[in-house]
């Protein structure tokens, strides 16, 4: 079968297209063929050799974090009634066409889903979901959405929209602030333009995706609560803010357990309508390295999907 494999921390061009072994389930294992595979900001991070050692990530190695796909074979003691089920899991070197993962961390594809759908929840979905049931969002609250335009950031900007929340979403461009617009913010503004925060006012709830500078600035106009979840831009933004509860990257940490159920979750809520993942480019398995590109410069909108 085929992989992708960082054959050393550096560029996109690191990442090359190798045979492996199939992988073998065994007990408590099924072995999944992959049909796509989510793409994460993390994911071109650790390719640069970010954060390895706290990772335990050293070349070669397969990237990424999550799939879904159906169920192809099933290791001892898992019943024979899995086969065929199509499903999602989280479950580390997923650049892949074939994973194998623990019965217990997969998550059904509801009916009706499309399974690209589900890939792209099993992140954003499970991190969106997360960070917004902790910050308690209220109707009428002003929610300052950075990176509003990336896989998480838009699902946040309809969550806090869906909350009765007017949305100020973040980004940089015209066609990330439409898409921001389209789905739910009332206000877009875009951050490269100076001023920008001086521009939004005040925000009771910041779920800052961008961090760096353009978390910084959000902090020193955000009220009540403030989500550090995101270092696109060089690093969580930090900073006191007398009255205003901070909460970091932690919070966007979940156990196996925690992560299914949220998964579970976002995927209801996909079918029922309430969160509408925006797929915004697909790239076959082998051209992952053009994936990485598109994060890096900052061209993909909404969720970056590896298709096999
Ligand atoms: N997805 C998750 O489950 C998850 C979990 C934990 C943490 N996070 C973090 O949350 C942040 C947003 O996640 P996401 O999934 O929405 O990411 P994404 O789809 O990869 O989008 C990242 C966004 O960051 C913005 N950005 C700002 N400065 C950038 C820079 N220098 N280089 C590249 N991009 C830059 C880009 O938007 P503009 O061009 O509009 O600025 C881009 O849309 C990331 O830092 C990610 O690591 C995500």
């Amino acid at each position: 079968m085929r992989v992708v494999r960082a054959v050393g921390f550096g560029g996109p061009e690191v990442l090359e297209v190798a045979e492996a072994p199939e992988p073998v389930p065994v007990a408590g294992e099924v072995l999944v063929e992959v049909s796509a595979a989510d793409v994460i900001f993390l994911d071109t991070q650790l390719r640069t050799g970010w954060a390895s050692e706290a990772f335990g990530i050293e070349p070669p190695y397969v990237p990424g974090f999550g799939v879904a796909g159906r169920i192809a074979q099933v290791g001892e003691g898992v019943e024979e009634a899995w086969v065929g089920a199509e499903v999602a899991a989280r479950v580390p070197g997923a650049y892949a066409e074939q994973v194998v993962v623990k019965v217990g961390d997969l998550v059904k594809v509801p009916e009706g889903l499309d399974k690209k759908a589900a890939a792209a929840l099993l992140h954003d979905g499970v991190t969106a979901l997360g960070v917004f049931d902790n910050a308690q969002v209220k109707p009428g609250e002003r929610v300052l959405v950075t990176a509003a335009a990336g896989g998480l950031g838009i699902l946040l900007v309809q969550l806090a929209r869906a909350a009765g929340a007017t949305v100020i979403g973040a980004a940089r461009g015209k066609k990330k602030l439409d898409l921001a617009r389209e789905h739910g913010a009332a206000e877009a503004v875009d951050y490269t333009e100076p001023g920008w925060a001086e521009q939004v006012g005040s925000a009771d709830v910041v779920f800052d995706g961008a961090g760096g500078e353009i978390g910084r600035a959000a902090l020193k106009i955000t009220k009540r609560w403030f989500s550090a979840h995101g270092a696109a831009s060089g690093g969580f933004a930090e900073g006191d803010a007398p009255g205003v509860t901070v909460r970091g990257i932690e919070q966007a940490q979940f156990t196996p357990e925690q992560a299914v159920r949220l998964a579970e979750r976002a995927l209801e809520d996909a079918v029922a309508g309430r969160m509408n993942p925006v797929i915004g480019q697909t790239f076959p398995l082998a051209e992952a390295a053009k994936a990485h590109e598109a994060l890096g410069a900052r061209a993909a909108l909404g969720k970056t999907l590896l298709v096999v």
